[in-house]
C-alpha cells in the first residue's frame, strides 16, 4: 500500500480548519470550499447601471507618502562561507530561517495588507478562469486553425483554465468567508490573435502584480502557496507569448509591480460584480495610453498607421496592410505560434520616441463603475516617464508636454540589468510620474504618491 498525502494545496489552505489526513488511493477527492462551477455569471459585456457604492475601501491615512526609515539592523554577515552559528537545530539544518522551528503553519492573512493583496490576486484568478473559457467558446475551430492553433493548443488553453479554478479555490480558502466570487467581464478583442495577445498581457500584470507584493506579505505561509500558483501563471504567460509568435522570454528577470498598478490595469475589464462582493483598497490611477504602441501583428512595427494602446494595451490587428501582416509571412518575418520566434525587425529599440496621452481623475472605472480614478496631491506635474522592467526602474524626462491636450513624449531608454542585457524588453510597464525617487524592486511602491497616470503596458519586445 502506498498512502499519499492528498490535495496538498487544499489541505494546506484549510490547515486551520481541517486535520492533516493521509488519504489512501481509494479515498475520494476533497471538495473545494468555493466551487468555481457554482459561481460566476456567464454573460459578458459592458455595465450600464448605477453603482450602489463608490470608491476604494479606506480608513484615515496617517501620511501622504512613506518617510525614509533608515537601514535595517543587520546581524548576519558571511564572508568566509563557513557556518557562523555554533549550533544546528537538528543535523543538516543550518541555524536560522523563519517558520522552520515547529510552529504550525497558518495559511491565512495576518494583516489588511495581506488580505487586500490576496483579494486582488483572487480578482485576477477569476478573470483568467473566465477569459480562457470565453476565448475557447467564442471562436470557432476554423478561427483557431487560421491563427495557427491546433486542437492540442486549444486543449492546453482549456487546461490553463482548469488551473485557474484551482488557483481561485486556493485563494478563496486562504481568504475565508468574504472571498470575492467571480464577476462579469468585458473583453477588448474580436479575433483569436487579439484574444491570445490579451491573455499574454493580462497574465503579465497578474504575475507581476503578485511579484510586487509576495515578499512583503506578513503571512509567509500564504506567500508560499501563492508562489506555487503564480509560478504556473508565469508559464501561462510564456505559452501565450509563444502562441502570439513572440520570443518566449526575452528577459533575464521577470518584473514586479505594485498592487495599485495591477488593479489599475485589471479594473477596466470587470464590468460588474454581484451585490456585496468584497471591495478593494487599492488605487485606480488615471489611465495612460501609448499612442504609438509596437504592434506584434506587424512584420515591420515601424510601418503603417500608429496604433494606440491604453492600460493593458489590447492588440488591434485591424488596418494592417496585407503585406505587413506577420502571421502568414514567409521566412524570418513569420509570427505564427512557435516554441521560439526570432523577429527580423524588433518591436522596439532604445531611442524610440514614445508618445503618451493620459486620462483624468474622477473617472468611474471597474466593477459597476464603482471605483474612481485618482492621484495623490503630491503628483503635482507630469515630469517623467518611468519605465519599469526586469529589476529596473528608469525615469526618462518628458518632452513636448501639453497640459491642455494631456499628452507628452519620451525616448525609450537604453538601460541594462547586468552584463549588457537590455532591460526594456518583453511586456513592460510605463507610468507617468511627477518625481523620480530612487526605487528598487523591494521598495517600488514608494513611487505611488508620485504617479500622475498609468501604468500602461508597453510591448517592448
Ligand atoms: C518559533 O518561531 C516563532 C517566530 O519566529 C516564535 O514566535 C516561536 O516562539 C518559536 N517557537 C519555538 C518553539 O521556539
Ligand atoms: C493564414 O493562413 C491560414 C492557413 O493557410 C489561413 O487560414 C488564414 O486565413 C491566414 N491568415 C491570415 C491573417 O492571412
Ligand atoms: C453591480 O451590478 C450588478 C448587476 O447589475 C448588481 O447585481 C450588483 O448589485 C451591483 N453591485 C454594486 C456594488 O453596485
Ligand atoms: C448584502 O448585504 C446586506 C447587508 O448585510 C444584506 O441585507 C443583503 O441581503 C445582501 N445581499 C446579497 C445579495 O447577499
Ligand atoms: C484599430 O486601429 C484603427 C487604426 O489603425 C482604428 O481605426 C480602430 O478604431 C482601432 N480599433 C480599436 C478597437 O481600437
Ligand atoms: C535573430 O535575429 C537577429 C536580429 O534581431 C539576428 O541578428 C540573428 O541572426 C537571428 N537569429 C536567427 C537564428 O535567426
Ligand atoms: C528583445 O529581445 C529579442 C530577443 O532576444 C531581441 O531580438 C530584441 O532586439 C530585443 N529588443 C530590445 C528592445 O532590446
Ligand atoms: C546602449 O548602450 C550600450 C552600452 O553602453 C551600447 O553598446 C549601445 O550601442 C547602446 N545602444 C543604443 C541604441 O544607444
Ligand atoms: C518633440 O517635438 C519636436 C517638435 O515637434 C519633435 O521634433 C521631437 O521629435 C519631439 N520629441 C519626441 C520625443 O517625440
Ligand atoms: C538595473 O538593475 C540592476 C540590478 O539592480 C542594476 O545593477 C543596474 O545598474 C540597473 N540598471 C539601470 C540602468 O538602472
Ligand atoms: C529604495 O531602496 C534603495 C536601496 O535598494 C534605497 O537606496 C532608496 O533610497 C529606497 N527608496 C526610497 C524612496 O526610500
Amino acid at each position: 500500500m502506498h498512502p499519499y498525502v492528498g490535495l496538498f494545496l487544499g489541505l494546506g489552505a484549510l490547515a486551520a480548519a481541517a486535520p492533516q489526513v493521509t488519504l489512501t488511493p481509494l479515498s475520494g477527492p476533497i471538495p473545494p470550499v468555493r466551487s468555481s462551477e457554482v459561481t460566476g455569471p456567464t454573460s459578458h459585456g459592458p455595465f450600464s447601471g448605477t453603482p450602489t457604492v463608490t470608491g476604494a475601501l479606506s480608513a484615515p491615512a496617517t501620511a501622504q507618502s512613506i518617510a525614509p526609515a533608515g537601514a535595517p539592523v543587520v546581524t548576519y554577515t558571511n564572508n568566509n562561507g563557513k557556518l557562523q552559528a555554533s549550533y544546528m537545530p537538528v543535523p543538516y539544518q543550518p541555524a536560522g530561517g523563519q517558520g522552520v522551528n515547529g510552529t504550525t503553519p497558518y495559511y491565512h492573512p495576518l494583516s489588511d495588507f495581506d488580505y487586500e493583496s490576496l483579494t486582488l490576486a483572487l480578482y485576477q484568478e477569476w478573470i483568467e478562469l473566465d477569459l480562457f473559457h470565453y476565448g475557447l467558446a467564442t471562436f470557432s475551430v476554423q478561427d483557431f486553425e487560421a491563427a495557427g492553433l491546433t486542437a492540442q493548443d486549444r486543449f492546453l488553453i482549456e487546461f490553463m483554465a482548469d488551473q485557474e479554478a484551482g488557483h481561485a479555490t486556493l485563494l478563496s480558502n486562504i481568504l475565508g468567508p468574504a472571498a470575492p466570487p467571480q464577476c462579469t467581464y468585458n473583453y477588448p478583442f474580436t479575433t483569436v490573435r487579439e484574444f491570445i495577445d490579451f491573455c499574454q498581457k493580462l497574465t503579465r500584470f497578474g504575475e507581476s502584480g503578485v511579484y510586487g507584493f509576495l515578499g512583503h506579505l506578513d503571512s509567509r505561509e500564504s506567500a508560499t502557496l501563492l508562489l506555487q500558483s503564480i509560478s504556473t501563471e508565469a508559464r501561462q504567460q510564456m505559452i501565450f507569448r509563444q502562441f502570439d509568435g513572440l520570443f518566449p522570454m526575452p528577459v533575464w528577470f521577470e518584473v514586479g509591480c505594485p498592487q495599485s498598478w495591477a488593479w489599475t490595469l485589471l479594473a477596466p475589464y470587470i464590468s460588474s460584480c454581484p451585490a456585496n462582493t468584497t471591495r478593494l483598497a487599492w488605487q485606480n490611477f488615471p489611465s495612460l495610453t501609448v499612442l504609438n504602441q509596437p504592434n506584434p501583428a506587424k512584420t515591420n512595427p515601424n510601418l503603417g498607421a500608429a496604433q494606440a494602446g491604453t492600460g493593458s494595451n489590447p492588440l488591434n490587428s485591424s488596418d494592417i496592410a496585407a503585406s505587413n501582416q506577420c502571421l502568414n509571412a514567409t521566412g524570418s518575418s513569420d509570427c505564427a505560434p512557435a516554441i521560439s520566434q526570432n523577429r527580423s525587425i524588433p518591436l522596439s529599440y532604445p531611442g524610440r520616441p514614445v508618445h503618451f496621452a493620459w486620462g483624468s481623475v474622477g473617472e468611474p472605472v471597474g466593477p459597476n463603475n464603482s471605483y474612481v480614478t485618482s492621484r495623490s496631491p503630491l503628483a503635482d506635474q507630469p515630469r517623467y516617464a518611468m519605465f519599469v522592467s526586469q529589476l529596473n526602474a528608469t525615469y526618462v524626462p518628458l518632452v513636448n508636454v501639453s497640459l491642455a491636450a494631456n499628452t507628452a513624449s519620451a525616448v525609450q531608454p537604453n538601460m541594462s540589468t547586468f552584463a549588457g542585457d537590455p532591460a526594456a524588453n518583453g511586456t513592460i510597464f510605463i507610468s507617468i510620474v511627477s518625481h523620480n525617487p530612487y526605487v528598487t524592486p523591494f521598495n517600488l511602491s514608494l513611487v505611488n504618491p508620485y504617479v500622475w497616470s498609468g501604468p500602461v503596458l508597453y510591448q517592448a519586445g
